[in-house]
């Protein structure tokens, strides 16, 4: 009767550190493989606005190239990287907001007042003021981004 009792109590010792083991374990390991693994499960974040400056920047009828820093974040990387954008404006109020990237290879098309029209250096592709092809090789107009104005400052919906 007795070797039955201290049989007992052994298994009992031996089973309540297995579970304080396996606690400890959890309280450890859960957090360290969620730190590791989590951002790369992270769904992409939804975009954020970004302010690229002062509507009183605009001149009226021109499109003004705005520049902005921002910073993307990929699993465990982050990049900062810079957002350049056209914005222009025939009446004060409503604005649009285009890439400077060319739609047929990704060169930076820039803006000439002279002819009114947008340039891309690469291979000869014209846009005119809303960015629309008229001539050369890209094969769409200059993307748009979504562009909202608070306060007199501009933002634009970061892609
Ligand atoms: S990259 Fe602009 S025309 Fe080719």
């Amino acid at each position: 009767m007795r070797e039955t009792k201290r049989f007992d109590r052994r298994q009992f010792l031996g089973a309540l550190t297995w579970g304080i083991g396996a606690l400890i374990s959890a309280g450890l390991g859960i957090p360290a493989v969620a730190y590791v693994i989590g951002p790369a499960l992270q769904r992409k974040e939804a975009q954020d606005w970004i302010r690229i400056g002062s509507t009183t920047k605009v001149e009226l009828g021109t499109p003004t190239l705005f520049k902005a820093r921002v910073t993307r974040r990929a699993g465990w990387i982050e990049n900062e990287e810079e957002l350049s954008a056209y914005v222009r404006t025939d009446n004060g109020r409503d604005f649009i907001a285009m890439s400077n990237i060319c739609t047929h290879l990704g060169c930076r098309v820039r803006w000439v007042s002279g002819e009114q029209k947008f340039f891309c250096p690469c291979h000869n592709g014209v846009f005119d003021k809303d960015g629309n092809v008229l001539a050369g090789p890209p094969p769409r107009a200059l993307d748009r981004f979504e562009i909202k104005v608070e306060d007199e400052q501009l933002f634009i919906l970061g892609g």
